[in-house]
């Protein structure tokens, strides 16, 4: 016996009738793909000899990469690969008995999908439709659907490490490249599936561009739709959840909004509609705005010792910002305090104070000033 071995056996004789007591060090490890790993068995209170053996949970045999060292003592798991996760049974005999003990292997490993089915899929208008995104690894990856270059919201259902997508009736638009992306820690990995959808002849198919657009308060913005089909489709806008603005017209599938305002922003669909059926598309539009002033309270009288509080308030688009000043001065009195969201704050007012101030709001596209006058009694 070497020296190691003598560590690992340190043999009780008082209690040598005994069965042997093992434990395993540690008793849970985690590895990344491709690292390795020990276990350590220790087995005491037992009679010589005691024959000592590594056995995997399930009856699985120990595979290639998996070496067990002189006498038992330590298990190696080297080049550590996601199918040696499990669990590992030391397990040692003597004529006295047998004792075992258990340890736990994790192994991390980046994520690897499977879709079912792997398509691509030749589907028909109105068929249901769904596709299942299957994904191993540790720890358990994240799953997200999209479509290819398209930000639009997709139906999909997730239980366990299954993520499904789901069409409950296939519409000629939805025909595209779908990927299934999953990651963790250790990894991203993606998987693809094309849809094809086999239309009634004819059956109309809608695009509009562009299909996002920023546009400043008073501006004209158009938006084009266009649309395959035969017959020729009858175009028609609308915009979720409310009327077309009354500025609006359209001409042969264009949408002109002359002068929008900020109530203005929303989604335009447009429909294509012949007898064979219809098809729908979406155009996001942001108005932005300029910020408008205003100063709360616009007239202040103070008594010396009192404290000024000036709220300046602005709507318009976000991120606004507030600055104070003095009308006629080049700073505001000592001892005034501003905060982000357009306070003006100075404690303790002399008359000296008594002017006006003047808030300035703005934002990337323009700014606005308020006023107010403060009156401090002599
Ligand atoms: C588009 O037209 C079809 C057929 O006329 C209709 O059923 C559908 O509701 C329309 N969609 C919208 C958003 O107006």
């Amino acid at each position: 016996m070497d020296l190691s071995a003598l560590i690992f056996f340190s043999v009780i004789c008082a209690a040598s009738t005994q069965a042997p007591i093992v434990s395993v060090e540690p008793k849970a490890a985690t590895v990344r793909q491709g690292e390795s790993v020990s276990f350590r068995c220790q087995v005491r209170n037992s009679v010589p000899p005691v024959n000592v053996e590594w056995t995997r949970g399930n009856n699985q045999v120990l595979t290639d990469n998996i070496k067990v060292g002189p006498e038992g003592s330590v298990l190696t798991v080297s080049n550590a690969r996601p199918g040696n996760q499990g669990q590992y049974r030391c397990v040692a005999v003597s004529s006295a008995g047998r004792g075992s003990a258990s340890a736990v292997l994790n192994i991390k490993h980046p994520p690897k999908l499977r879709l079912t089915p792997a398509g691509p899929l030749l589907v028909r208008v109105g068929d249901t439709v769904s596709v299942q995104c299957r994904a191993t690894g540790r720890p358990r990856p994240k799953l997200t659907w999209k479509r290819q270059d398209s930000t639009l919201q997709l139906f999909t259902t997730e239980t366990n490490d299954v993520n499904t997508i789901q069409w409950p009736a296939i519409r000629p638009e939805d025909l595209g490249v779908y990927i299934c992306q999953a990651e963790n820690s250790e990894g991203v990995s993606e998987a693809k599936v094309e849809v094809f959808v086999e239309g009634e002849p004819g059956a109309p198919v809608a695009s509009v561009t562009p299909e996002e657009v920023t546009a400043v308060e008073g501006q004209t913005v158009t938006m084009e739709c266009q649309a395959r089909g035969s017959p020729p489709p009858v175009i028609t806008w609308s915009k979720l959840r409310a009327p077309l603005p009354w500025k609006s017209r359209e001409q042969n599938g264009v949408l002109i909004l002359e002068n929008v305002g900020r109530q203005d922003s929303g989604q335009y669909i447009c429909n294509a509609t012949n007898v064979h059926g219809y098809s729908e598309a979406y155009t996001q539009m942001e108005v932005e705005t300029p910020p408008y002033a205003t100063c709360l309270p616009d007239q202040v009288r103070l008594q010396p010792g009192d404290t000024l509080q000036l709220q300046c308030l602005a709507h318009g688009s976000h991120p606004i910002q507030f600055t104070w000043s003095r009308v006629g001065r080049a700073s505001l009195p000592p001892g005034a305090q501003t905060t982000t969201d357009g306070k003006l704050l100075i404690a303790n007012v002399k008359a000296g104070l008594s002017g006006t101030y003047k808030c300035v709001a703005s934002n990337h596209i323009g700014s606005s000033e308020a006023l107010a006058s403060v009156y401090v009694k002599a």
